[in-house]
């Protein structure tokens, strides 16, 4: 029989999210430079939600679960600075699919990512529930909502946290790096390159010794100490709320931004 870690980990791969085509509709759809902004705008914010550990690590702890504490909390720590890389290198391919430079310094964060919600405001502005604020579509909200549980420290809370956090790693390992790889590199159609140094922040997460697969072990070393059937069927269900939230962000920007032809439209 199959331990609960192995069964997990087969529910993550089934799960839509997992071979979401939306970096394979990216490269296809070659969107404008407008567009490419608003999906980094989104994604970016998504991403951000997912770094900081708040209460979680010290919650694992408080539970009982010290060595899940420190499992994860190596992962928090190896995601420092992550922010800044990744709007450098945001800015850096809304520049070479503008042709000009969209971003002027790629090393100034606040203003490249102002950049990208200005795009987002003109291109998902219209959207049912979309936030001014924050440049947020309601499915961006609801995916970064379910992070926000890492303040509680319950014991059911921090459960679902576990399975929500194996199902971040397994996803940033295993289908949005990789799909970013695909569409920002292997594409061709930024010319990049993973060794320029604007691109560190996927040289950094790709691959065999890149820090998601080392996220990904810590997440799955975490869960398979977990043999409490209840505890169990709280950290499937957590590993659901991240699968089903992502997947509801990863439709809405597949649909409207890279399959209507929107990104066409614009670009001709
Ligand atoms: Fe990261
Ligand atoms: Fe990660």
């Amino acid at each position: 029989m199959d331990t609960f870690a192995e069964k997990i980990v087969e529910h993550v791969k089934g799960h839509r999210c997992y071979s979401h085509p939306v970096f394979e509709n990216w490269a296809k759809a070659n969107p404008a430079p407008e567009v490419v902004g608003a999906l980094f705008h989104q994604i970016q914010n998504f991403c951000a939600s997912t770094r900081p550990g708040l209460n979680f690590p010290d919650a694992l702890k408080k539970n009982g679960l010290t060595d899940q504490s420190a499992l994860m909390q190596e992962i928090v720590e190896s995601e420092a600075n992550h922010g800044p890389e990744l709007a450098t290198m945001a800015g850096h391919v809304v520049n070479r699919a503008a042709g000009e430079r969209v971003c002027a310094d790629l090393y100034d964060q606040a203003a490249v990512e102002g950049k990208l919600k200005e795009f987002s405001d003109a291109i998902l502005g219209a959207l049912p529930g979309y936030d001014k604020k924050s440049g947020l579509t309601t499915q961006a909200r609801e995916a970064i909502a379910v992070f926000e549980r890492r303040m509680l420290s319950d014991k059911e809370s921090t459960y679902r946290n576990l399975g929500t956090a194996l199902a971040l790693e397994m996803i940033s390992n295993r289908q949005l790096i990789p799909g970013e790889k695909h569409c920002l590199i292997d594409s061709g159609l930024y010319k990049a390159d993973l060794n320029e140094a604007e691109m560190h922040y996927l040289l950094e997460h790709w691959g065999e010794v890149g820090a998601e697969q080392q996220h990904e072990k810590n997440a799955i070393e975490a869960i398979s100490l977990v043999g409490d059937h209840r505890a169990q069927q709280l950290v499937k269900e957590g590993a659901d709320d991240f699968l089903n939230s992502l997947t509801a962000l990863w439709d809405l920007l597949d649909t409207s931004l890279l399959q209507s032809g929107y990104a066409r439209r614009l670009a001709a």
